[in-house]
């Protein structure tokens, strides 16, 4: 029940959701003056490259056979079926996953991470800064800096420096730098807003720094779209035409739009986020312009936010702890093409425990979100007695994040 793809069979050109939107994108503004953004303003930040993609119109988007070879150490990834968890629900509805967690770092973060550090040692950047919450981008982008020999200081959240040393470890291991943040404020726990603005105002202040971010851009979600081309094939190869619904976790939405994007001009498939509700930025958050970081140093984006001084609870899913949202991804909700849901932690752990003891896999506390919603869809589909067909992106492994398994085990998990 699993399905494998050749490895020559890698996409080799990644999918553009800007030119397929229902509306036009609004665009950035700069956080001074409120005009939109050109690439003059980014390029402190971000490879012209990057800049380009970020606006892009074209429909698909060459991949670089450099960035191929280093996607081929684990690409193509797994599309499997979870037979075992659709007999234990007794559902007549058919699960699909696809495995990201078996990239070197253990999650999809690496599939941007990888382009990403190409196009900035491409054009003569020879050091990094970035944000990372749980660990899972830092870890991916430490990964992706060794492959091309760029260093990499990372700004790592303070309440998951704090509680989860294995992956800055492994961040170290990879040969990157890696501090708690905010740098400024010791007693603060932190956030990924406070993380971003001390990664940016570390990129600005030097020249041979570039700035590189896990989610939210147009650039980073471009290069997630991988995992959907491939799930599109193996699911031909499973003898389903199409999924009724496909889930994601959302953070910053990346992994979403890398799985569903593929999927979004098939009118007849549902596209689901799935957050936490104790920071619940589509379900309950205002479309508007909003900065990307706390500080204000980011040019303003149009998307679902908290507000950018919103300080979420310390969950275990640290990489979902995040006030705004991809503007693509805010897009398709706005217009109504993506619906978003909630999941409280508690009961998002129950589905993981039931995904671990049936299929056998320990996922990251992320993507426990994803098969939280995926185990409601089925038990929906067997109320209504359907047979629906349900693919999750099995974004990221546990094996980091056992110290909230040993909180849910011993009945210590709290919802906020
Ligand atoms: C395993 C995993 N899944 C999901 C996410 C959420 O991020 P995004 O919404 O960008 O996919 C993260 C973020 O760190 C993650 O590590």
């Amino acid at each position: 029940m699993r399905f494998d793809l050749p490895s020559d069979r890698i996409p080799t050109a990644w999918y553009n959701a800007i030119p397929r939107l229902p509306e036009p994108m609004q665009p950035p503004l700069h956080p001074a003056t409120n005009e939109p953004v050109g690439p003059d303003d980014l390029a402190p930040l971000f490879p012209m490259a990057l800049i380009g993609q970020e606006v892009s119109a074209e429909p698909w988007i060459d991949i670089p056979g450099e960035v191929i070879d280093v996607l081929r150490l684990w690409r193509p990834t797994p599309l499997v079926r979870a037979t075992r968890l659709e007999e234990e629900l007794g559902t007549p509805a058919r699960i699909y996953f696809k495995d990201e967690s078996v990239s070197p770092a253990g999650s999809h973060k690496p599939n941007t991470a990888v382009a990403q550090a190409f196009y900035n040692k491409s054009e003569g950047i020879e050091r990094l800064t970035t944000e990372t919450g749980a660990g899972q981008w830092g870890a991916s982008l430490a990964f992706a800096a060794a492959q091309y020999g760029i260093e990499l200081k990372v700004y790592m959240v303070r309440t998951s420096y704090d509680s989860k040393p294995y992956r800055r470890i492994l961040m170290e291991t990879w040969g990157a730098e890696c501090v708690p943040s905010p740098i400024a404020d010791p007693s603060s726990p932190g956030s990924l807003g406070m993380a971003i603005s001390d990664a940016v105002a570390d990129a600005v202040g030097r020249s041979d720094s570039h700035y590189a971010l896990g989610s939210v851009l147009n650039h980073v979600l471009l290069h997630q779209t991988v995992i959907g081309l491939e799930a599109k094939e193996q699911l031909e190869k499973a003898g389903e035409t199409l999924p009724d619904v496909v889930l994601a976790s959302c953070g910053g939405g990346s992994n979403l739009a890398g799985i569903a994007f593929p999927f979004m001009e098939d009118q007849s498939v549902r596209l689901v986020a799935v957050e936490p509700t104790s920071c619940p930025t589509l379900t309950q958050g205002s479309f508007d312009y909003d900065f990307g970081d706390t500080a204000g140093l980011t040019p303003m984006l149009p998307m679902y936010t908290l507000g950018h001084d919103f300080m979420p609870p310390s969950i275990h899913a640290g990489g979902l702890r995040y006030h705004g949202d991809s503007p693509i991804v805010s897009a398709l909700v706005k217009a109504g093409r993506m619906e978003a849901v909630a999941a409280p932690q508690s009961k998002v752990f129950e589905a993981a425990a039931l995904f671990a003891r049936t299929e056998g896999k320990l996922p990251a506390p992320e993507t426990a979100h994803a098969i939280r919603a995926a185990i409601d869809e089925a038990l929906e589909a067997k109320e209504k007695g359907e047979e629906r067909v349900i693919l999750f992106n099995y974004s990221g492994h546990g094996f980091l994040d056992l110290s909230a398994y040993d909180a849910f085990n011993r009945g210590d998990l709290i919802d906020e």
